[in-house]
Formats: structure tokens, C-alpha cells, sequence
């Protein structure tokens, strides 16, 4: 059960984090399967080494002291792929919480699921509810497993349950509707990550993203280490946010 020492402000200033690092970065993890195929491997192969990735970036995100670490792992969409590749997903899901559970509550990450996890075998949202009550009082980083998530639905979600509220539709206000999507009480989304080339959302959070920074990398997400990471980080601490005002 390791406890990773957060770096110093030496460690960062030598990899080049000078200013401020964001506070809440998602990352879509994407390429598992270009990633096998190149190696004229079966799919399964590339989510199993898809795993090692996450592994290595959320140690890298308890390092750098982030706030908050979004992964897409399984989006609305992705109940269209064969079912014998969702369920190597599921069971690879269940692995990785059961293997890395420990260290992660020792280095004192909350993992919270963002996602509709009724659809899911027993066996997974059990092991997922396990992880999340666990952790639910640490304090470091929150780790967010996206999980049959979709912005789309997201959004309807809380629609559904304002209305359900009785609310008053001239009190429905940006707070309220942030207050009943599951990212509720995260710090506001500040950099998306995509591996493997493209450059769309796919249905990662919508509503969030308003004002994220986009860096997309060609890198396939079995090849993204911490290094690239800390590459992508620094690209968005490169860039001007405005937010709509005049920066001089
Ligand atoms: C991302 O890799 C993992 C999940 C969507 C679960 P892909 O499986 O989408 O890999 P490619 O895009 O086919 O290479
Ligand atoms: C997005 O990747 C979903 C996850 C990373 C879990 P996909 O590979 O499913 O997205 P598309 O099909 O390229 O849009
Ligand atoms: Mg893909």
C-alpha cells in the first residue's frame, strides 16, 4: 500500500508546471483497440493494457495534488459494441477497483461513478457502490469513473429531476441545474484529454465542457504515460482563458 509523496514545488518547477495547474481534468481514454490491432492482438488485449495506463495517470493526478480526475471508461454509446467486449470491460472495471482499492483509500482518493449504473450486472455496481462508500469521506483527489455516462442523458437526468421537484421555473438557475448533474459540488471542469487522434466529445460531459480547455493527442491511450500528461498540462497552462472578457 504505497503513499505517493505529492511533488515538491522544486519536482514541478523541473518538469516545467510553473503556474496553476488545473484544477479538474478529464480525459477520454481512447485507442485501446488500434492500440491491440497494431499488434494483430484481440481488443481484450488493449482494454487490459488501457487498465495499466489508468493506473499510472491517476498516481500521476495524486502526485500533482489535482482536485478532480474525470476518465470516460464506458459511455451510453458503448452498449453497441459486441457483448463479449462488454463484458471484458465490466470484468476489467471490477479488476482494476479490486486491485487498486487499498492504495487509492490510503493515498485518501474519493472515486465517485458519473453514470446510470442500474444498467449494469450486479456484480459491477455492487463493487462500484463498495468503492464509492469506502472512500466517500477522503479527502484528496476524486476520481470519477464515467460508467454507461452520457451527457445527453446527464442532462435529461436532471431535467427530469427538477421538474419532479416542482421547482418554480423562474428559480432553475445555471446553480441549481449544476447542483442535480452528477459532477455536482466538483470543481468546474478546466481540461479535456483525448487520446488516439480524434477530435470529437463523443457525449462526454456536455454540459461541463462550456469552458474546458481541448488538447487532443495522437498518442493511443496504452501509450499515454505521465510524461504526456504533464506535456498536455503544460499546454493548457500555456493557453489564455477569457472566459469572455477582454485579456490583455
Ligand atoms: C477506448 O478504446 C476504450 C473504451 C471506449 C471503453 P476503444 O475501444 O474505443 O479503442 P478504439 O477507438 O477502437 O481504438
Ligand atoms: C468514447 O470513446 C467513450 C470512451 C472513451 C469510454 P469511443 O471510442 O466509444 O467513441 P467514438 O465511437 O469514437 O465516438
Ligand atoms: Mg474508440
Amino acid at each position: 500500500m504505497q503513499i505517493h509523496k505529492l511533488y515538491t514545488k522544486d519536482d514541478l518547477a523541473s518538469f516545467g508546471l510553473t503556474g496553476a495547474l488545473p484544477a479538474h481534468v478529464g480525459i477520454i481514454m481512447d485507442g485501446n483497440g488500434r492500440w491491440a490491432k497494431k499488434r494483430l492482438m484481440p481488443r481484450s488485449f488493449g482494454h487490459r493494457a488501457g487498465i495499466e495506463s489508468l493506473h499510472n495517470i491517476v498516481r500521476e493526478c495524486i502526485k500533482l495534488d489535482l482536485k478532480a480526475l474525470t476518465v470516460y471508461a464506458f459511455s451510453t454509446e458503448n452498449w453497441k459494441r459486441p457483448q463479449q467486449e462488454v463484458n471484458t470491460l465490466f470484468s476489467l472495471f471490477i479488476e482494476f477497483i479490486v486491485k487498486e482499492i487499498d492504495e487509492l483509500d490510503a493515498n485518501r482518493v474519493r472515486i465517485i461513478t458519473l453514470g446510470d449504473l442500474a444498467a449494469f450486472p450486479d456484480r459491477v455496481r455492487i463493487c462500484m457502490e463498495n468503492a464509492s462508500e469506502r472512500t466517500k469521506n477522503n479527502t484528496g483527489l476524486t476520481f470519477c469513473l464515467c460508467l454507461n455516462y452520457g451527457g445527453r442523458a446527464e442532462i435529461l437526468r436532471a431535467v427530469r429531476n427538477i421538474a419532479a421537484s416542482g421547482a418554480d421555473p423562474a428559480s432553475i438557475d445555471e446553480k441549481l441545474f449544476s447542483d442535480n448533474l452528477y459532477t455536482a459540488g466538483l470543481p468546474e471542469l478546466d481540461l479535456v484529454i483525448r487520446t488516439a487522434g480524434e477530435q470529437r466529445l463523443s457525449n462526454f460531459l456536455l454540459w461541463q465542457a462550456a469552458y474546458a480547455e481541448f488538447v487532443f493527442t495522437d498518442t493511443l491511450w496504452p501509450d499515454y504515460k505521465p510524461e504526456n500528461l504533464r506535456a498536455n498540462i503544460i499546454e493548457f497552462m500555456k493557453r489564455t482563458r477569457r472566459f469572455g472578457k477582454v485579456v490583455e
